[in-house]
Protein backbone atom coordinates (compact mmCIF):
# COMPACT_ATOMS: atom_id res chain seq x y z
CA UNK A 1 0.00 0.00 0.00
CA UNK A 2 1.38 3.61 -1.04
CA UNK A 3 0.15 6.75 0.36
CA UNK A 4 1.61 10.63 -1.05
CA UNK A 5 0.97 13.38 1.64
CA UNK A 6 1.90 16.74 1.56
CA UNK A 7 2.88 19.25 4.78
CA UNK A 8 3.52 22.68 5.89
CA UNK A 9 3.25 25.71 4.14
CA UNK A 10 4.83 26.55 0.54
CA UNK A 11 6.63 29.83 0.22
CA UNK A 12 6.31 31.53 -2.81
CA UNK A 13 8.91 34.45 -3.42
CA UNK A 14 8.20 37.90 -3.75
CA UNK A 15 12.14 38.99 -4.08
CA UNK A 16 14.86 37.64 -2.60
CA UNK A 17 14.14 39.04 0.79
CA UNK A 18 10.68 38.48 1.25
CA UNK A 19 7.67 35.94 0.65
CA UNK A 20 4.44 35.09 1.10
CA UNK A 21 3.00 32.00 3.08
CA UNK A 22 0.72 30.45 5.24
CA UNK A 23 1.07 29.68 9.23
CA UNK A 24 1.96 25.80 9.34
CA UNK A 25 4.15 24.29 11.67
CA UNK A 26 3.82 20.90 9.57
CA UNK A 27 3.34 18.72 12.40
CA UNK A 28 -0.25 17.16 11.69
CA UNK A 29 1.16 15.91 8.66
CA UNK A 30 4.35 14.32 9.49
CA UNK A 31 2.63 12.71 12.65
CA UNK A 32 0.19 10.99 9.54
CA UNK A 33 2.95 10.15 7.21
CA UNK A 34 4.92 8.53 10.60
CA UNK A 35 1.63 7.19 11.89
CA UNK A 36 0.79 6.00 8.25
CA UNK A 37 4.39 4.32 7.89
CA UNK A 38 4.58 2.36 11.74
CA UNK A 39 1.23 0.75 9.81
CA UNK A 40 3.54 -0.71 7.04
CA UNK A 41 2.22 1.69 4.33
CA UNK A 42 5.28 2.94 1.99
CA UNK A 43 5.03 6.63 2.65
CA UNK A 44 5.56 9.76 0.52
CA UNK A 45 5.81 13.12 2.12
CA UNK A 46 6.27 16.23 0.13
CA UNK A 47 6.68 19.12 2.19
CA UNK A 48 7.46 22.66 2.40
CA UNK A 49 9.58 24.39 4.75
CA UNK A 50 9.39 23.48 8.24
CA UNK A 51 11.86 23.42 11.45
CA UNK A 52 10.48 19.73 11.48
CA UNK A 53 13.16 16.65 11.05
CA UNK A 54 12.38 13.98 8.66
CA UNK A 55 10.17 11.54 9.79
CA UNK A 56 11.32 7.83 10.74
CA UNK A 57 10.54 5.43 7.93
CA UNK A 58 9.46 8.03 5.32
CA UNK A 59 10.23 9.27 1.87
CA UNK A 60 10.68 12.99 2.76
CA UNK A 61 10.74 15.44 -0.38
CA UNK A 62 11.29 18.79 0.41
CA UNK A 63 10.01 21.82 -1.88
CA UNK A 64 9.56 25.50 -1.04
CA UNK A 65 6.59 27.01 -3.96
CA UNK A 66 2.98 25.12 -4.47
CA UNK A 67 3.61 24.48 -8.48
CA UNK A 68 6.99 22.49 -6.73
CA UNK A 69 4.53 20.61 -4.48
CA UNK A 70 2.30 19.94 -6.89
CA UNK A 71 5.67 18.40 -9.51
CA UNK A 72 6.81 15.95 -6.41
CA UNK A 73 3.52 15.05 -5.39
CA UNK A 74 2.62 14.03 -9.31
CA UNK A 75 6.19 12.48 -9.40
CA UNK A 76 5.11 10.61 -6.27
CA UNK A 77 2.21 8.90 -7.90
CA UNK A 78 0.90 6.39 -8.32
CA UNK A 79 -0.21 5.75 -4.98
CA UNK A 80 -3.53 4.02 -3.07
CA UNK A 81 -4.24 7.27 -0.88
CA UNK A 82 -3.30 11.18 -1.24
CA UNK A 83 -4.08 13.22 1.74
CA UNK A 84 -3.16 16.95 1.28
CA UNK A 85 -2.59 18.38 4.46
CA UNK A 86 -0.63 21.08 3.33
CA UNK A 87 -1.26 24.78 4.06
CA UNK A 88 -0.73 26.21 0.48
CA UNK A 89 -0.56 29.71 -0.34
CA UNK A 90 -3.74 29.99 -2.72
CA UNK A 91 -1.69 33.15 -3.97
CA UNK A 92 2.06 33.81 -5.66
CA UNK A 93 3.29 36.99 -6.63
CA UNK A 94 3.19 36.85 -10.99
CA UNK A 95 7.23 37.77 -11.22
CA UNK A 96 9.61 37.45 -8.31
CA UNK A 97 11.72 40.41 -8.18
CA UNK A 98 15.15 39.77 -8.30
CA UNK A 99 16.25 42.73 -6.89
CA UNK A 100 14.92 43.93 -3.35
CA UNK A 101 11.18 45.81 -3.91
CA UNK A 102 11.42 48.88 -2.24
CA UNK A 103 8.05 49.82 -0.22
CA UNK A 104 5.91 52.30 -2.78
CA UNK A 105 3.94 52.25 -4.98
CA UNK A 106 5.66 51.11 -8.15
CA UNK A 107 7.81 48.31 -5.66
CA UNK A 108 5.61 46.63 -2.81
CA UNK A 109 2.35 48.62 -3.96
CA UNK A 110 2.47 46.85 -7.13
CA UNK A 111 2.49 43.57 -6.30
CA UNK A 112 0.67 41.61 -8.73
CA UNK A 113 -0.08 37.88 -7.80
CA UNK A 114 -1.90 34.99 -9.97
CA UNK A 115 -3.57 31.97 -8.44
CA UNK A 116 -1.48 28.55 -7.56
CA UNK A 117 -2.80 25.54 -8.40
CA UNK A 118 -5.16 23.62 -6.32
CA UNK A 119 -2.91 20.19 -5.93
CA UNK A 120 -5.66 18.41 -4.17
CA UNK A 121 -8.44 19.35 -6.78
CA UNK A 122 -5.72 18.53 -9.26
CA UNK A 123 -4.81 14.94 -8.43
CA UNK A 124 -9.07 14.38 -7.34
CA UNK A 125 -9.70 15.03 -10.99
CA UNK A 126 -7.08 12.58 -12.18
CA UNK A 127 -8.74 9.89 -14.69
CA UNK A 128 -9.38 6.53 -13.05
CA UNK A 129 -6.39 4.41 -13.17
CA UNK A 130 -4.11 7.27 -12.25
CA UNK A 131 -6.08 8.57 -9.21
CA UNK A 132 -5.65 7.62 -5.86
CA UNK A 133 -8.15 5.14 -4.49
CA UNK A 134 -8.75 7.37 -2.03
CA UNK A 135 -8.05 11.57 -1.60
CA UNK A 136 -8.67 13.03 1.44
CA UNK A 137 -8.12 16.74 2.24
CA UNK A 138 -8.24 18.77 5.28
CA UNK A 139 -10.29 22.15 6.13
CA UNK A 140 -8.54 24.88 8.28
CA UNK A 141 -11.61 26.61 9.50
CA UNK A 142 -11.54 29.54 11.55
CA UNK A 143 -16.04 30.02 11.79
CA UNK A 144 -18.66 27.68 10.71
CA UNK A 145 -16.44 24.29 10.36
CA UNK A 146 -18.56 21.76 8.88
CA UNK A 147 -20.77 23.84 6.96
CA UNK A 148 -17.49 25.14 4.50
CA UNK A 149 -16.01 21.65 5.10
CA UNK A 150 -18.52 19.91 3.44
CA UNK A 151 -18.76 22.58 0.81
CA UNK A 152 -14.85 21.93 0.44
CA UNK A 153 -15.24 18.28 -0.08
CA UNK A 154 -17.30 18.93 -2.73
CA UNK A 155 -15.92 21.60 -4.66
CA UNK A 156 -12.61 19.92 -4.22
CA UNK A 157 -13.77 16.58 -5.53
CA UNK A 158 -11.84 14.68 -2.41
CA UNK A 159 -13.50 11.46 -1.08
CA UNK A 160 -12.87 12.64 2.70
CA UNK A 161 -12.02 15.82 4.23
CA UNK A 162 -10.81 16.58 8.15
CA UNK A 163 -12.45 19.76 9.40
CA UNK A 164 -9.99 21.65 11.57
CA UNK A 165 -11.06 24.17 13.71
CA UNK A 166 -8.31 26.72 14.01
CA UNK A 167 -10.04 29.68 15.73
CA UNK A 168 -8.04 28.54 18.80
CA UNK A 169 -4.14 28.30 19.02
CA UNK A 170 -4.21 24.81 16.50
CA UNK A 171 -1.83 26.45 14.05
CA UNK A 172 1.72 25.64 15.82
CA UNK A 173 0.28 24.14 18.97
CA UNK A 174 0.48 20.28 20.13
CA UNK A 175 -3.51 19.75 20.29
CA UNK A 176 -6.08 18.97 17.67
CA UNK A 177 -9.52 18.42 17.37
CA UNK A 178 -11.03 16.49 13.58
CA UNK A 179 -14.68 15.83 12.54
CA UNK A 180 -14.01 13.12 9.15
CA UNK A 181 -16.59 14.17 6.93
CA UNK A 182 -16.94 11.06 4.45
CA UNK A 183 -19.94 10.32 2.30
CA UNK A 184 -21.23 7.88 4.59
CA UNK A 185 -21.48 10.10 7.81
CA UNK A 186 -19.47 12.28 9.89
CA UNK A 187 -16.99 11.11 12.85
CA UNK A 188 -14.72 13.83 15.54
CA UNK A 189 -11.22 12.80 16.43
CA UNK A 190 -9.90 14.23 19.68
CA UNK A 191 -9.42 17.12 21.15
CA UNK A 192 -6.22 14.81 21.70
CA UNK A 193 -2.21 15.56 20.75
CA UNK A 194 -1.44 15.39 17.17
CA UNK A 195 0.52 12.46 17.00
CA UNK A 196 -2.59 10.53 19.15
CA UNK A 197 -5.33 12.43 16.67
CA UNK A 198 -2.55 11.16 13.34
CA UNK A 199 -2.66 7.54 14.93
CA UNK A 200 -6.34 7.23 15.11
CA UNK A 201 -6.85 8.38 11.58
CA UNK A 202 -4.06 6.70 10.37
CA UNK A 203 -6.21 3.45 11.39
CA UNK A 204 -9.49 4.76 9.49
CA UNK A 205 -7.26 5.61 6.40
CA UNK A 206 -6.10 1.77 6.66
CA UNK A 207 -9.13 0.54 7.61
CA UNK A 208 -10.82 1.99 4.42
CA UNK A 209 -8.00 0.84 1.82
CA UNK A 210 -7.94 -2.79 3.19
CA UNK A 211 -12.05 -2.99 2.74
N1 LIG B 1 -5.03 22.70 -1.03
C1 LIG B 1 -4.17 22.31 -2.06
N2 LIG B 1 -3.71 23.23 -2.95
C2 LIG B 1 -4.07 24.53 -2.84
C3 LIG B 1 -4.93 24.95 -1.79
C4 LIG B 1 -5.39 24.02 -0.90
O1 LIG B 1 -3.85 21.11 -2.14
N3 LIG B 1 -3.59 25.40 -3.71
C5 LIG B 1 -5.58 21.69 -0.12
C6 LIG B 1 -5.06 21.78 1.30
O2 LIG B 1 -3.90 20.98 1.47
C7 LIG B 1 -6.23 21.21 2.09
C8 LIG B 1 -7.45 21.63 1.27
O3 LIG B 1 -6.97 21.89 -0.04
O4 LIG B 1 -6.22 19.80 2.10
C9 LIG B 1 -8.20 22.81 1.78
O5 LIG B 1 -7.32 23.89 1.96
P1 LIG B 1 -7.85 25.29 2.48
O6 LIG B 1 -6.71 26.24 2.52
O7 LIG B 1 -8.70 25.09 3.70
O8 LIG B 1 -8.85 25.65 1.31
P2 LIG B 1 -8.81 26.75 0.23
O9 LIG B 1 -8.89 26.10 -1.09
O10 LIG B 1 -7.67 27.69 0.46
O11 LIG B 1 -10.21 27.46 0.51
P3 LIG B 1 -10.55 28.77 1.35
O12 LIG B 1 -9.30 29.62 1.37
O13 LIG B 1 -11.68 29.36 0.58
O14 LIG B 1 -10.97 28.30 2.72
Amino acid sequence: MRAVLTAGPTLEPIDPVRFLSNRSSGRQGYALAEALAALGIEVTLVSGPTALNDPPGVATVRVETAREMLAAVEDALPADVFIAVAAVADWRPAEPSGVKLKLDKSGIGALKLVENPDILRTIAALPPGARPRLVAGFAAETHDMLVHARDKRLRKGADWIFANDVSGDVMGGTHNTLTLITPDGETRFGPAPKDEIARQIAQALHGALAR
